[in-house]
């Protein structure tokens, strides 16, 4: 049995994560296995209920958790509260309190999307990569911040500790995929970049068999869009991992098809990249496929479970490639479906898959 913290937020995170855990629980079923799931308000609607975006009781929730599952979190309504109370506070205080130093953000094409995509067919073609982004260091968090009516600043720092744990989960990561690693900085004109390239040459020296390169995050940007098939782990901290893997996420064709992890030592949380859209919040029309994807990132990584994962990736890829999209997706000749229908699609191939995969008959 495995007990997951769900926290739906704001906007299409409650569509969406809905849509997620319902995916779950059949999967789960269908490997007999027991989800547990507690439910929990975070961010926008848990500050008008309670007046903080995180309580006591959510946070709990999460450290009783096996597995966090979180929707989005934000709207225009909260947008001019003070920073800590901000719907975004709720996020950056869960992953430094539990300690989720490590967020994967993978950037595969799908085939059936491609023309969906504002690049070339042919520069896109095979495109997989990942950005691992350090998550609980970096500018986010460093100290002294603050801003008056003269002055706004902020501190980027990263401590040696928590580069090398990164990068070796980047050299790791490299190890089963094509064994390359490019380390994105701003060595150039930044200490802290010249201190975590460094550290990253330091940490390669055990890991021999992956190739390492650098790059400047100005030119990573640029050669993501212009030929994303070079990459295969992209390592790089907090704030340049929140810039590359929303480009890398555009590069697909919609930011509503990109999952990701966000792993420490002891817990960990998934995610969808986009956020809570509180333009089409409520409409039944978001793309639940970011979020299914965590799910299949889920079983894959916090539950060991490979072959519930793969087979969830493919079900999404079947509803795909028989024309099923919504509307962010959608193209002429395909049928345009909502949230719960594109969901069902998904479940039913799901389950297809399962049974032709001839997994009926066991019990895993
Ligand atoms: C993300 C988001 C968050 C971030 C915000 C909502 C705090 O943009 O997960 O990429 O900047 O990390
Ligand atoms: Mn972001």
């Amino acid at each position: 049995m495995y007990k997951i913290a769900f926290l739906p937020g704001d906007g299409i995170g409650i569509e969406v994560g809905n849509s997620a855990i319902k995916v779950a629980k059949v999967v789960a079923e269908h490997f007999n296995t027991e989800l547990l799931i507690t439910e929990k308000l975070i961010g926008g609607c848990s500050y008008d209920e309670f007046g903080t975006p995180l309580t006591d009781e959510t946070l709990q929730a999460c450290y009783d958790s096996d597995a966090v599952f979180f929707g989005a979190v934000g709207g225009t309504k909260w947008e001019t509260l003070p920073h800590h109370l901000k719907p975004e506070a709720a996020l950056l205080k869960l992953r430094k309190a539990l300690g989720l130093f490590a967020n994967i953000r993978p950037a595969k094409i799908y085939k059936p999307l491609i023309d969906s995509s504002s690049l070339k067919e042919e520069i896109l073609e095979d495109v997989d990569f990942i950005v691992l982004r350090e998550l609980t260091g970096g500018i986010y968090f460093g100290e002294p911040r603050g801003y008056d009516d003269e002055k706004g600043f902020n501190t980027m720092i990263y401590k040696k500790e928590e580069v090398k744990r990164i990068a070796k989960v980047a050299f790791q990561l490299a190890l089963e995929r094509n064994k390359k690693v490019v380390s994105v900085d701003k060595a150039n004109v930044l200490e802290v970049s010249q201190f975590w390239r460094n550290v990253v040459i330091n940490v390669h020296k055990n890991f021999e068999d992956v190739k390492l390169t650098h790059m400047y995050v100005d030119n990573a940007a640029m050669q993501i869009v212009r030929n994303p098939k070079q990459f295969d782990v992209v390592l790089t901290s907090n704030l340049f991992g929140d810039i590359l893997s929303d480009i890398a996420g555009m590069i697909t064709g919609s930011l509503g098809m990109l999952p990701s992890a966000s792993l420490g030592t002891k817990y960990s949380l998934y995610e969808p990249v986009h956020g809570s859209a509180p333009d089409i919040a409520g409409k039944n029309i978001a793309n639940p496929l970011a979020s299914i994807s965590s799910v299949a990132m889920m079983f894959n990584y916090s539950f060991q479970m490979k072959k519930a994962s793969e087979l969830i990736e493919t079900a999404i890829n079947k509803t795909l490639s028989e024309g099923y999209r919504t509307k962010d997706i959608f193209s002429d000749g395909c049928k345009l479906v909502s949230t719960t229908e594109m969901t069902e699609i998904v479940i039913k191939k799901f389950k297809e898959v399962f049974h032709e995969q001839g997994l009926g008959v066991f019990t895993l």
